[in-house]
């Protein structure tokens, strides 16, 4: 007997929007209702994930198009690699929760460079697998800031305000372009509120 295949969800946001705890959050509740879930994040831990990490953090320095063609490179792999890559997960009956996926792309690369081109690259992949659902948590660039100063030790490239203001409004077009499952929420409210809108979402998609 084979298991069914799993729900692809891929958590969006600004950099300091509180995806972590977010995601933290949907995989425990979606194991409390006994399903099995597998968390995983881009850039991952392949050896063009850990390039791409010096990158961010300002060790190396690459183009928009280098990041823009090294984040598809990643991500292919991220769906292919047969070990514990998105596709072998969702067909061992996992649910796979994604912390940024080609939308990130599409929002920060897509602001720096020609936006069809990454588009298309990441789209029109064969071996890039659409998701169920985007969640897309939104909150005001200039409280992404302040969380940001507050919480992390190294400044990653995007993490400026302008920049920051410039990623969401891509995000938010995007959104409206692509015939893609994305629901927005504010992460203005509480914590619980947040985390209740967004296990809702989830449960809308992972029907027993
Ligand atoms: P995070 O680990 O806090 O989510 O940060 C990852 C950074 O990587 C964030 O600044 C956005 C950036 N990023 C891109 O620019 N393009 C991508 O395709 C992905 C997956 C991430």
């Amino acid at each position: 007997m084979t298991a069914e295949r799993g729900r692809f969800i891929v958590m969006e946001g600004l950099d300091g929007s509180g995806k972590t705890t977010q995601l933290v959050r949907l995989a425990k509740h979606l194991r409390e209702r006994g399903r099995k879930v597998y968390l995983t994040a881009e850039p991952t831990v392949s050896t063009t994930g850990g390039m791409l990490r010096d990158a961010l953090g300002g060790v190396t320095r690459k183009t928009p198009c280098e990041l823009a063609a090294m984040f598809v490179l990643d991500r292919i792999f991220h769906n292919v690699n047969p070990v514990n890559g998105i596709n072998k997960m969702l067909g061992s009956g996992y649910d796979v929760i994604c912390d940024r996926y080609y939308y990130s792309s599409l929002a920060y690369q897509g602001s720096e460079t020609d936006f069809e081109w990454v588009r298309a690259m990441n789209i029109n992949c064969p071996e890039i697998r659409r998701p169920d659902l985007c969640i897309f948590l939104d909150l005001d660039p200039e409280i992404c800031m302040k969380r940001i100063g507050s919480d992390r030790t190294t400044t990653e490239i995007y993490e400026k305000k302008e920049t920051l203001e410039r990623v969401r409004a891509r995000y938010m077009d995007i959104f409206a372009q692509l015939d893609d499952n994305v629901i927005v929420i504010d992460t203005a409210p509480d914590i619980d509120s947040v985390a209740a809108e967004v296990c809702r979402a989830a449960d809308e998609i992972c029907r027993d």
